[in-house]
């Protein structure tokens, strides 16, 4: 059976996935603030608005106007797409105007009533959503996390969704607030940050994906103007990108071939 992928709206990185993302999966996006989670998400709306369809963003860390705002510096427009009806934004920030797809209580089920309302609104056809981000919901009690993230993939899965969700790390320590979303998690994309010579750096890196033959290397990513998230380099490089000469491939392969054969 073949699988049929969406597109992240980032070429290299539809490629690094064998194509994209398997339909109907649950990718959870993880990583520290600022390494470019929420630009990523950006690009899956805009890839499936390019293409003619209907897509869902919930936003639980900016408000609405922040989303469309940041969208709308990478030539990516939301508003438009509002207006034409092939978007909704739910806002669960609340903190500029409320309105229909705003969210009253920042609760699991609230927030799944809400999505349920859109995707009726939109069509049957809508599958893109985008949770930016899960963490939001656990503030309160983080030892929900791992609960709450397998009821949001079970009643979503039920209404064809292919899923974005974001989660952020706590700073200090490392380990995500919404330690949840990984383990029930269909693919996993972290992003990372480090300081180089006095340089902020970004680097993202291919975790998981279900039923995928994905890129195993950590690659530098830089956000550009105008444009967005770019994949720039891995920083490993794999054997066949080295140019040897042909006798040293041969004895490669022929080491490779044997140590293959007493699996
Ligand atoms: N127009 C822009 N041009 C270049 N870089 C930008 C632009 N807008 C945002 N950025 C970069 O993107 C970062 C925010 O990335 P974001 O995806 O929001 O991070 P997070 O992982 O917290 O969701 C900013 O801190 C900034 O470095
Ligand atoms: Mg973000």
């Amino acid at each position: 059976m073949q699988v049929t992928r969406l597109s992240t709206g980032i070429d290299k990185l539809d490629e690094l996935l064998a194509g994209g993302i398997p339909e109907g999966f649950f990718v959870a996006l993880t990583g520290m603030p600022g390494t470019g989670k929420t630009i990523a998400c950006l690009h899956y709306i805009w890839a499936g608005l390019r293409d003619g369809e209907r897509c869902i963003y919930v936003t639980t860390e900016e408000s609405r106007e922040s989303i469309i705002r940041q969208a709308e510096q990478f030539n990516m427009h939301f508003e438009e797409a509002m207006e034409d009806g092939d978007l909704i934004i739910i806002d669960a920030l609340m903190r500029e105007h409320e309105d229909e797809w705003s969210l009253q209580d920042v609760s699991v089920e609230e927030m799944l009533k809400k999505i349920i309302e859109a995707k009726k609104r939109l069509g049957r056809d809508t599958r893109r959503l985008v949770i930016d981000s899960m963490s939001a919901f656990w503030l309160r009690a983080p030892v929900k996390a791992r609960e709450h993230s397998y009821f949001v993939k079970r009643i979503l899965s039920k209404w064809h969704f292919t899923i974005y969700a974001t989660s952020q790390y706590a700073i200090t320590t490392g380990s995500a607030f919404g330690w949840g979303i990984e383990h029930v998690a269909d693919g996993i994309i972290h992003f990372k940050k480090r300081v180089i010579r006095g340089v902020l750096r970004r680097y993202l890196i291919i975790e998981k994906m279900r039923q995928t033959p994905h890129d195993l290397r950590a690659w530098e990513i830089e956000i550009v103007n105008g444009k967005g998230l770019v994949l720039t380099k891995p920083l490993a490089r794999r054997m066949e990108d080295e140019v040897l000469p042909e006798k040293v491939m041969q004895r490669i392969r022929r080491i490779l071939e044997e140590e293959y054969e007493e699996v």
